[in-house]
């Protein structure tokens, strides 16, 4: 007879890939091995639960090695028939049929909860399965580290990582060249990798989406540097920054799929500007996907691990509509609701902005 205490557990990667995910995968599937139940992995984020439906068991000999690969084996996507974050605080609902179908397929798998891995807008879906009666937890995700109730996620520090060895490298062509480079790197919404990212890397300009930029003020910064005999300087900006007054600087005119738009060329129109107004030669770097792809760091390792381990207790405790966050150096769970009303975003009158102000960075504000 089976034991009334195996469980069989889902998971599943949903939103943009980012390093780390396989360390979260491997945490639930050993952790759930430990108790005695099975785990299978959905294909494809969400999509996976639809037909035809895509799973695949997923045992700790078979995901053996796992942890230092980039990507999710499972695949995944930020489009398609369950992406619930249009834009900045606007949700989608997701069709009720869909939700039946998906609901079809976890009781027909005989499954007793789903982990749910990704970022604000996967985790709205997930606490929309879980009103639809599947129950869920989730596991926060997100390079740009924009998500409220948990002090960080993975994949972020590997980002950081990223972008921190790009502005060592191209420091040495911009004081070689005395010129202008011009990085721009991830974050829609919240300036948390241009932030960490410039002030690892030794940045003297900053630009995020919640300090607003004045390009007087820009201008006037290189032309104070080359007056006090700095001969480069180097310059991060989020996709996401804004001219005060001016929209974000977007590579779609229009949506062609389901989700959001796409950001992109702020940096290079920023590099043209700063060259015309100051006479300094400019250059643009822009790091992309780089910044999300390749091998976590080992921080990001670590917490990726005791998040997957985390949801698994989230399970066994029956804290569903619960996801893992990490507080006070401790994992434990908060209600996702929690988590995926409104963004994370940097504080322009907090600790970490005056500390790289007192460094002498500039946010193009002053
Ligand atoms: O939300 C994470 C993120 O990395 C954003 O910073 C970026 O705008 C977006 O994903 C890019 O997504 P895609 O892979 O669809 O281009």
């Amino acid at each position: 007879m089976k034991n009334p205490d195996t469980k069989r557990i889902g998971v599943l990667t949903s939103g943009g890939d980012c390093p780390g995910l396989n360390a979260v995968i491997r945490g639930v599937v050993r952790a759930a091995a430990e108790r005695g139940w099975e785990s299978i992995g959905f294909s494809d984020g969400y999509e996976g639960l639809l037909a035809p439906v895509r799973y695949r068991k997923l045992d700790p000999n078979g995901i053996d090695g796992i942890m230092p690969l980039g990507g999710t084996i499972l695949g995944t996507t930020n489009r398609g028939r369950f992406a619930a974050k249009v834009g900045e605080g606007k949700k989608a609902s997701i069709p009720k049929a869909i939700l039946a179908e998906a609901r079809e397929t976890f009781e027909g798998l005989g499954l007793h909860a789903l982990v749910c891995i990704g970022g604000d807008g996967s985790l709205s879906t997930a606490l929309q399965l879980q009103k639809a009666g599947m129950p869920v937890v989730g596991v926060p995700k997100t390079i740009d580290n924009d998500l409220n109730a948990t002090a960080t996620t993975f994949g972020f520090d590997s980002a950081v990582e990223v972008v921190v060895d790009a502005l060592d490298r191209l420091h040495t062509t911009a004081k070689s060249h005395k010129r202008l480079m011009v990085v721009e790197v991830m974050g829609r919404h919240a300036g948390w990798i241009a932030l960490h990212g410039g002030l690892g890397g030794g940045a003297d300009v900053v630009l995020i989406p919640e300090i607003p930029y004045h390009m007087d003020k820009l201008v006037q910064f290189v032309k104070n540097r080359t007056h006090d005999g700095f001969g480069s300087t180097m310059v991060v900006v989020a996709e996401g920054a804004k001219e005060s007054g001016k929209s974000v600087s977007t590579k779609q005119a229009k949506l062609r799929t389901k989700g959001e738009v796409r950001l992109g060329g702020l940096g290079e129109r920023l590099a043209e500007e700063l060259e015309a107004a100051t006479g300094q030669e400019a250059r643009s770097v822009s790091l992309g996907h780089l910044q999300r792809g390749g091998t976590p760091s080992a921080l990001d390792r670590i917490l990726a691990t005791r998040f997957g381990v985390g949801a698994v207790r989230l399970i066994e405790q029956r804290k569903f509509g619960h996801m893992v966050s990490y507080q006070n150096y401790h994992v434990g769970g908060v209600p996702i609701a929690k988590a995926v009303g409104t963004l994370k975003t940097v504080d322009p009158a907090g600790e970490t902005v005056s500390a790289a102000r007192s460094v002498g960075i500039s946010f193009g504000d002053r």
